[in-house]
């Protein structure tokens, strides 16, 4: 079937992922001089990397390296950029683009739903308090070429002049961790593996991996909605400061007692048992009782599982039902309900960035964060209310999900779960001889400090609206 949208108008970082080592964000606010704004917005169109232009650049670093590693050499960097851009509710309205979206999270914006998602808005920070109106995120190789592109744009916008039409309010850059932990979190986990494939995008996909439709990520033709939205995709940014000494700490305090288990293996079976996969990569589900990280690495099997409810409907023995993969993507969960509930609305696609530094020796020992680090999470999906949210406040948070479980109740995400009551912070299941027994988590060890929601337009809309 055809895709239901042109593509060479989508921009890259939403179906393909832009290529990045690091990646700068500038949050901004649009001046009183829209019309010229407007205009200057027409010379940026041209530096926006669209879809083919994400998909080219990956083609042409995977042969790079294929041919490097054919002829036994370290493939050449080539130099990588790619720039996304996008408006919140706040900045379309300045913009004079005032009908719905028809999604009420975004038209109101991110601060209005801190409540929902649990969110302590005494640790925001104040940028997202503000009513931010758009942004900018340039994905790079190396920060020379990232702050070139910056340059080029900051030019048009005349930023740094008295004819300024923007106002920088904000600027960040995450990281690829370095050496061995690329691809890994703060907390240390392999990231970035289970995207769900878009259908008739994505002509390959991973086994196991889920196909959904493009109208689940992107808008397509819809007569109740307005024509610009056509190719877009809501972005929902949060910026999550991780409290890594404290995660690793209460780790090692908190080791799970098994036969034949060290204690630092029992505190590594925890942080295992608590995200759904080890720190390889490996899915719990696959590798039950230790971590295979040729499994971890191996896309062809990395994905491939569905939680194992088939005959045992209550068994959490291989990944607990409140594991932060599991919570946030249940897979077949929901299918042995008496009235299963379908999950597809609830896909969404993550491309987040570590930032901040590695974590020092003095803060390991005082197991103490004394440098904000964390990722700077982003997705993207065609409802704030269907995708991230849903995710965050009726999954993550909800002590009751994944639904028709044993009492008690699975509990509580351990990773982004988020409660003002400290005491609901509670997972069952993480000692799979023990089941039944509660484990209390002391502290949220993800801090949001915030963040917004932002449509990100085709550049015919772009171009056009
Ligand atoms: C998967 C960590 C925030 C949704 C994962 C994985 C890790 C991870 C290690 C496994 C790798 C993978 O499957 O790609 C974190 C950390 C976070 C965070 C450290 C915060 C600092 C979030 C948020 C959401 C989310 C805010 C959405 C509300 C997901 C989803 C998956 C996932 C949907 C894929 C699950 C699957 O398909 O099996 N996360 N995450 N994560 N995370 Fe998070």
């Amino acid at each position: 079937m055809a895709f239901p949208v042109d593509v060479t108008t989508v921009q890259g970082d939403i179906l393909s992922g832009l290529l990045k080592k690091l990646e700068t964000t500038v949050f901004f606010q649009i001046g009183d001089d829209v019309q010229s704004f407007r205009k200057q917005l027409t010379q940026i169109i041209p530096l926006i990397t669209t879809t083919p232009q994400a998909a080219e650049r990956r083609a042409q670093v995977a042969k790079n390296k294929q041919e490097a590693a054919q002829q036994g050499r370290k493939a050449d960097l080539l130099p990588i950029v790619g720039v996304t851009l996008a408006f919140s509710k706040f900045g379309l309205t300045k913009l004079g683009i005032t009908d719905s979206t028809g999604d009420s999270p975004f038209e109101q914006g991110q601060l209005a739903d801190a409540p929902s998602l649990a969110d302590d808005v005494s640790n925001w920070l104040d940028v997202f308090k503000n009513g931010v109106h758009g942004v900018f995120i340039i994905a790079g190789d190396c920060q020379d070429n990232i702050d070139q592109q910056l340059t080029q744009i900051e030019g048009i916008f005349g930023v740094g002049t008295a004819q300024a039409t923007i106002n920088e309010v904000f600027r960040v850059t995450g990281n690829v961790r370095p050496d061995d932990q690329k691809g890994h979190e703060h907390f240390g986990f392999l990231d970035g593996i289970s995207n769900p494939a878009v259908t008739d995008f994505d002509k390959t996909r991973f086994p196991g991996q889920e196909s959904v439709p493009a109208s689940v990520i992107l808008f397509v033709e819809d007569e109740t909605k307005p024509s610009w939205t056509v190719g877009g995709s809501f972005l929902a940014f949060r910026y999550l400061s991780q409290l890594v000494p404290e995660f690793n700490d209460f780790l090692k305090k908190n080791p799970i007692v098994l036969p034949g288990l060290s204690p630092e293996q029992g505190s590594e079976f925890l942080g295992a048992r608590l995200v759904g996969r080890w720190k390889s990569g490996a899915p719990v589900d696959l590798a039950p009782l230790q971590d295979d990280p040729a499994l971890g690495a191996d896309p062809q099997r990395n994905n491939n599982f569905r939680y194992d409810i088939g005959d045992d409907f209550t068994s959490q023995d291989r990944c607990p039902f409140a594991a932060h993969v599991r919570k946030t993507n249940p897979r077949n969960d929901l299918e042995g309900m008496a009235n299963p509930i379908p999950t597809t609305p609830q896909r969404i696609i993550r491309r987040g960035i570590p930032f901040g530094p590695e974590v020092s020796d003095a803060e390991a020992a005082q197991a103490k964060t004394l440098t904000d680090r964390g990722l700077l999470f982003r997705c993207y999906q065609s409802s704030i209310s269907n995708g991230f949210r849903f995710i965050q406040t009726n999954w993550a948070n909800n002590t009751g999900f994944p639904f028709g479980k044993p009492i008690p109740a699975p509990g509580f995400d351990a990773i982004i779960g988020q409660a003002s009551d400290p005491t609901s912070r509670t997972l069952t299941g993480v000692n799979p001889q023990d089941q039944g027994t509660s484990l209390s988590l002391p502290t949220q060890w993800v801090v949001s400090k915030g963040g917004e929601y932002f449509f990100t337009p085709s550049t015919v809309a772009l171009r056009d609206t």
